[in-house]
Order: C-alpha cells, then structure tokens, then sequence
C-alpha cells in the first residue's frame, strides 16, 4: 500500500518534469501561454507543461525509468488499449497545470486544450486515484498557504484565474478543481483561515456555485463574502482587464453573503409592483433571521427596511412570528 502511493507520487513528479520540459521546448505551448499573458517565471513557479500528442510518449517515458505497468495503470496517467494489450497516455496535445499538495506533492494534473474542440472537454483532469481526490484538493494552496493576506483565502473557479492573480501579485488564491466546492475542500480551507472570499464566475454557473459555495463554507462555520464579477467576466480576465488595485479593491469591498442572497432575491422581483415587493420583503426577512450576531442583524434589519421604504418594526415583528410555537 503505502509502496504503491510512493511509487505514484514518484511517477507524478517524473511526469510533471516530463511535461515541464517537453513546454519549454515547445513554440506553441510556448505562444499560447504568451497569449494569455503568462510570463516564464510564472510558467515556471506553476510548472506548467505540456503532453505530446505522441500516443505513448510519458507511458515510454516512465517505462524507461524503470515503472511497472500495474502501478502506471493506478496512476491515471495513462489508460489500457481498447485492445487490452498495451497502454497509452490520458493526456495528449494539452497545456498541463501539475496540482500539488500542502505536503508539495504532485498528486494529479489539469490538462488545457490550447485550440477550439467540438468532441475533446477544454480542460481534462486525472481521475480518482489512491493519491488523487479532487474533493479534498484545492489548486494553488501549496503557493496560497504561505501568502494569507489578512488571513483570508479567495475561492475562484479555475486554474487560469489562480495563475493570472498570482502572477498580478495576488497570492492568497486557490481554485476548486472544476468540482463545485465540497466540504472536503472547505474543511482543508478552514485549516489555513477563517474567512473565505468566493470570487466565481461573473456567469449563471458561477452564481449557482457561489450559492452552494455558501452554503458549504457557512455550515463549516467560516466566514464567507462574495466577490461579484460584472459582464461574464472571470477573476482572470478581470485582473487582465481592469487590473490588481481594481481587483483588491472589489476584494475588500467584498458583499456579505446576506446583502449577496438578497440582491440576487431583488434582481428576479419589479420592486413598483406592491405584490411583488410584499413577497420580496417576506422572502428577504427569512435571509435577515439567519443573521446570527443580533447586533450585526439589527442594523441589516434597519438599513433594508430604510431601503425598503417601510417600518423596521414590521420585519423585527416577522422574525419573532416566524418562531416555531411547540418548542
Ligand atoms: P471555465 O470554463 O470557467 O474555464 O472552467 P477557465 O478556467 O476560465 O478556462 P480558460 O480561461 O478558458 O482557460 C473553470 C474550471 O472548471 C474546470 C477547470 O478546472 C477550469 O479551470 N473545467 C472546465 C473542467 O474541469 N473541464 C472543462 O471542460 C471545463
Ligand atoms: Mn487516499
Ligand atoms: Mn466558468
Ligand atoms: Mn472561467
Ligand atoms: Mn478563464
């Protein structure tokens, strides 16, 4: 067992060095990165590589260094032939971002198509393997964990968005490997801090993962606060666009999770419409009494009720109604 895991995390650094090489040599790797804005000494801190499109080139590679087959095929890395005789790599022609633990162990990687594909995914992970779980990994915290600005940690999306900021001089940055946060990966972050900056997509997915996100790092009894991202952007090409002090500056005025539900809440309702302000007001108040600090829920209570036009009386008398009557 624990020979298996060694041999796996030896062969994961083999095919990270591999990849890495095979990048540094590579033109169009080389471009693709350029185009994006990645520098060399960002490449390199992030060891970014690329796969061949060679069927075999890492199965060789490790091969030639001396790996069994029974622990090639744990690995991940490469997958039996249909025929069943032999094997061939998972990733091919792909930019790969090694994903490396706490314990700065390469454990799995992320691999980019650099071009447009109708049939291939844009980005392809490793699979769950004895040294790879993605639920309980979080991309970037082996950079993130040593670099905790005001002991706190922004939660992005993908890889790119945790290199573009790093590489603008935000460090604090991890991602959730394509996963919607887990819990696993919540608990990892509640390890290194207390409050969590979820800075997803500026798209419908991005806000749906920000709910759960919520969600997810609230029951763990973290501190979260919502970046929101305008017109689809994501937090890479709004630090490529806008730039790192704009980027700091949406980070420190960063939403509460209440005033995020809320405005989300306010954005499906006509607020001239009385009926539909009424439900608004309703469903807002049922956000309002989770606020567990009563000082801190008292002056959201007043400050809405102020924006809403009407008695904060009404909602503090709502709150108290709403208590279960058999208990
Ligand atoms: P996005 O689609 O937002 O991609 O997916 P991105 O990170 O902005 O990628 P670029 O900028 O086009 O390079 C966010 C993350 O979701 C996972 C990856 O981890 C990605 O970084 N993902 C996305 C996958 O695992 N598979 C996919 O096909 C797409
Ligand atoms: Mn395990
Ligand atoms: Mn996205
Ligand atoms: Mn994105
Ligand atoms: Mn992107």
């Amino acid at each position: 067992e624990s020979k298996k895991r060694d041999a796996l995390y030896r062969m994961h650094k083999d095919a990270a060095r591999f990849f890495y090489k095979k990048r540094c040599a590579h033109d169009r790797s080389n471009e693709y990165l350029r185009s994006r804005g990645i520098d060399d000494d960002t490449a390199r801190q992030f060891a970014i590589g690329y796969a061949g499109s060679e069927y075999t080139g890492l199965y060789d590679y490790l091969k030639s260094k001396g790996y069994k087959n029974e622990d090639l095929a744990d690995s991940g890395l490469v997958l039996p032939d249909r025929n069943g005789k032999g094997y061939h790599d998972r990733f091919r022609d792909r930019i790969m971002f090694p994903i490396v633990s706490v314990a700065k162990n390469v454990t799995g990687f992320g691999g980019r198509l650099m071009g447009k594909s109708d049939k291939l995914p844009k980005y392809l992970n490793s699979s769950e393997t004895m040294i790879f779980h993605k639920g309980t990994q979080l991309y970037g915290l082996n950079l993130a964990k040593t670099n905790l600005e005001n002991g706190r940690l922004i939660a992005v999306e993908g890889y790119m968005d945790v290199i573009s900021l790093f590489q603008s001089g935000i460090r604090n940055v991890v991602a959730s490997l394509g996963t919607a946060l887990t819990e696993g990966q919540g608990r990892l972050m509640k390890r290194y801090v207390e409050e969590v900056v979820l800075c997803y997509d500026g798209d419908g997915a991005g806000i749906r993962a920000t709910v759960r996100g919520i969600q997810v790092l609230e029951g763990l009894g973290l501190r979260v606060k919502v970046m929101k991202l305008k017109n689809n952007m994501d937090p890479d090409d709004f630090v490529r666009q806008e730039g790192k002090e704009a980027f700091q500056e949406l980070a420190n005025n960063a939403l509460s999770t209440v005033d995020f539900r809320i405005g989300l809440l306010e954005e499906t309702v006509d607020l001239r419409r009385n009926d539909e302000k009424i439900q608004f007001v309703t469903e807002a108040t049922k956000i309002l009494k989770e606020i567990k600090n009563p000082i801190e829920q008292e002056m959201q209570i007043q400050r809405f009720a102020s924006r809403m036009q009407i008695e904060p009386g009404v909602i503090f008398k709502e709150i108290k109604n709403d208590d279960p009557k058999a208990i």
